[in-house]
């Protein structure tokens, strides 16, 4: 047998932020979690994927480079989608199949790992391509996504998307779901601001897993901020009520990385540059009597804005002034629906 596919999957930026798991292996989360997916044309990942009863064995190339094959998270994924194409097998060319290996080849147009959510988007679209190769799209695909990294469950659907946390122990609830498509909330941008393209210090996974075992905030954080931010940025996102959109999401960056502080030993991931763009938002905000941008951050020192198309043109001329060190780049939000375009 010989099959192929390429597809494409874009960069998500949690405005509710994913931190902490409650189950390392099957990646489930301790907290829901939402984010808003850039368009295809945007921050990508594009994975090609051969399958073929000549290879020898399953090889995998990341940004041009040879990876190993033997990353565990990797494996999941693998098992998960051949397990499925076995229950599916009927044919003889579909138990060829089983027996083939395939040929990963993915690239970023982006830096990896500097807290650009690249293994969101490398995850998605890992998961959707093989999915093709493989014959099994019927199946709930985040899901298979999130066993590669948390953050990518939700880069298989376009627009708004919501992570359930679920409660079960084996994950099945555990998914991403689109709550608004990306036209619902029209001339929504966001606006990303690279202050440093270096790799990160602490890694995402090891960062979450020190916080879980230490960080007393994160427990309140779970049990008592998390639900109702959850419920009040759908409401927020439903009324295209950008005031109320902005301040969840800008005290929702402020808890993760307060839980960071918090965290023993704690971890840093925002840099002095970061604290300025704070500071740019908030007194921007401050002169227009209300708020008109909110930032976020991840596990990074880079800085994300949200703002509606007008307010995010002054803010670009202010970034541009006041950080012309930072590489810019305006994205109009997602404009896909599930799944990602092949
Ligand atoms: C701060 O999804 O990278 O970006 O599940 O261990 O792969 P793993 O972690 P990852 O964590 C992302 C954390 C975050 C917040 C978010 O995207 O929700």
């Amino acid at each position: 047998v010989n099959r192929q596919a390429t597809c494409s999957a874009p960069v998500n930026i949690a405005v509710i932020k994913y931190w902490g798991k409650r189950d390392e292996k099957l990646i489930l989360p301790t907290n829901s979690s939402l984010s808003a997916t850039l368009d295809q044309a945007d921050l990508k990942t594009t994975t090609s994927v051969a399958l073929s009863s000549e290879f020898d064995s399953d090889r995998l190339w990341l940004n041009g480079k040879e990876e190993s094959i033997t990353n565990p998270r990797l494996q999941n994924v693998l098992q998960k989608i051949r397990s499925l194409a076995s229950e599916r097998a009927q044919t003889d060319e579909e138990k060829a199949v089983l027996d083939a290996h395939v040929h990963i080849v993915s690239v970023n147009n982006f830096p990896t790992a500097a807290g650009l959510a690249s293994s969101a988007s490398g995850y998605a679209c890992m998961v959707y391509t093989l999915a093709q190769v493989y014959g099994v799209t019927d199946y709930e695909l985040s899901k298979i996504a999130r066993v590669g990294s948390g953050s990518a469950c939700r880069s298989m659907y376009g627009g708004w998307v919501a992570w359930n946390m679920g409660t079960r122990d084996d994950g099945d609830d555990s998914f991403a779901e689109q709550t608004h498509l990306a036209d619902h909330w029209p001339g929504m941008k966001i606006l990303i601001l690279v202050v440093s393209d270096r790799k990160k210090g602490t890694s995402s996974t090891s960062g979450m897993g020190t916080s879980v075992r230490t960080s007393e905030l994160l427990q309140h954080r779970i049990t008592e901020v998390v639900p109702k931010r959850m419920a009040a940025i759908k409401e927020a996102i439903e009324a295209r009520d950008f005031a109320q959109f902005g301040e969840i999401t800008m005290r929702d960056s402020n808890q993760f990385h307060a839980v960071c502080l918090d965290t023993y030993p704690p971890i840093f991931y925002m840099n002095d540059t970061s604290k300025a763009v704070v500071q740019m938002v908030t007194q921007y905000n401050t002169m227009k009597g209300e708020v008109k941008a909110a930032y976020t951050f991840d596990a990074g020192p880079n800085a994300v804005i949200y703002a509606m198309e007008d307010a995010m043109a002054e803010i670009a001329s202010l970034t541009s002034h006041f950080f012309p060190s930072t590489t810019p780049d305006t994205f109009f939000r997602g404009t896909t629906t599930a799944p990602p375009a092949p």
